[in-house]
């Protein structure tokens, strides 16, 4: 059994204009000690599927199953989710300035979280703890850093702080949604290769989620790829860059730039996602496809093997016989990560 598993998770919100199905029927399987990378337009539901699941969304109707260890998490009880977080799942998030309290040392702070869940821990100890996560993660002087405030952090540093914290009671799953988007390249790069060590060390299991397929590249053993609140593709890593067979996946790894550090024109996918509120049963990337046809525009595409490959996925109603990728679109390490979809003012060429 896999350490955390997801079935036909769905969540919607009832708004004054109708109802948002920010996600539908999502179903993925997270392996211990295995990264599962959740990759995605803005907008298309990453970060409200893995809030659901560690019971963060408030005020939404949801469906599903989401197994963690065997235990069911979708309609546990507050105190059952808020032992389960941080204890058993660390969370990271883009900001760590808003996980971490300004007015606290950090120290402080890991040590308090160690202690709300380890109540035997003495505070000597969980302190000693806390110097030697921070010392893990990298942060320098770390036994004297640790009596300093998040704001004598620069950006890296913090984030680091945050997975030391999120790394504090060993958990067996870390979710990390956007763990590096506010950082620069190379800060990035560090930060990922803190998670990476420290998941080598402990076993741990990563949902990363991100929108960034050079991310993806260097991170992930598996991805689900989202769109409009549902998995247009499900594939692990190598088979996603290469023989992709969604029109989705292949528009985002088209604007990934040309390989061997060439400067090469990023194309970006036409058009903006759809609005969540649409109760029809087209396909949601219909509108934006270059390869729609008419039953596209009907019926909404069921996610089935390509190529009879169970661990292969596809949400697309093109043959499923045939797989094709891009010649080699995993972009060099050294090179900068690509966004997936990047802001009109930086579309125009890839450094
Ligand atoms: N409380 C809420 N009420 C109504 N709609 C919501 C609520 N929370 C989220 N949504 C909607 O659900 C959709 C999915 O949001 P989500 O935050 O999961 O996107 P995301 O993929 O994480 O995007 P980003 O990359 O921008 O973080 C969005 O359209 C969002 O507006
Ligand atoms: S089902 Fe049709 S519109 Fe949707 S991705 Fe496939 S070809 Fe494009
Ligand atoms: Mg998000």
């Amino acid at each position: 059994m896999a350490l955390l598993e997801v079935r036909d998770l769905s969540v919607s919100f009832h708004t004054p204009d109708g109802v948002v199905e920010a996600v539908r029927g999502l179903s993925y399987d997270v392996e211990r000690g295995k990264t599962l990378a959740i990759v995605g337009e803005s907008g298309s539901g990453k970060s409200v599927s893995t809030q659901t699941i560690t019971g963060l969304t408030r005020g939404a109707q949801i469906s599903g199953s989401a197994l963690f260890n065997g235990n069911e998490l979708l309609g546990a009880s507050a105190s059952t989710l808020q032992k389960v977080r941080g204890a058993q799942i660390g969370m990271i998030f883009q900001d760590p300035l808003s996980s971490l309290h300004p007015y606290y040392t950090v120290g402080w702070q890991i040590v308090e979280m160690i202690r709300a869940h380890r109540k035997e821990t003495s505070k000597k100890a969980a302190r000693a703890r806390a110097a030697e996560l921070l010392g893990l993660v990298g942060i320098p002087r770390a036994s004297q850093r640790i009596d300093d405030f998040p704001h004598q952090f620069s950006g890296g540093m913090r984030q680091r702080v945050m997975i030391a914290m999120a790394m504090a009671l060993d958990p067996a799953l870390l979710i990390a949604d956007e763990p590096t988007t506010a950082l620069d390249v190379t800060v990035q790069a560090q930060v990922l290769e803190v998670m990476r060590t420290l998941q080598q060390e402990f076993d741990t299991a990563i949902i990363l989620i991100t929108h960034d397929l050079g991310v993806v590249a260097e991170m992930s053993d598996d991805v689900v790829v989202m769109y409009a609140g549902t998995v247009m593709e499900k594939a692990p890593r190598r088979t996603l860059f290469y023989l992709s067979h969604n029109p989705y996946t292949k528009g985002l790894l088209a604007s990934l730039p040309a390989r061997g550090g060439r400067r090469g024109r990023l194309t970006p996918i036409l058009g903006t996602p759809p609005s969540l509120i649409d109760p029809s049963e087209r396909c949601p990337f219909a509108p934006r496809c270059p390869s729609a046809f008419d039953r596209c525009w009907h019926e909404r595409p069921r996610l089935d093997p390509v190529s009879h490959d169970a661990e292969h996925t596809s949400a697309c109603w093109l043959p499923h016989d045939v797989a094709g990728g891009l010649d080699d679109p995993v972009p060099a390490r050294g090179g900068s990560p690509v966004d997936v979809n990047p802001a009109p003012e930086t579309q125009e060429e890839s450094a």
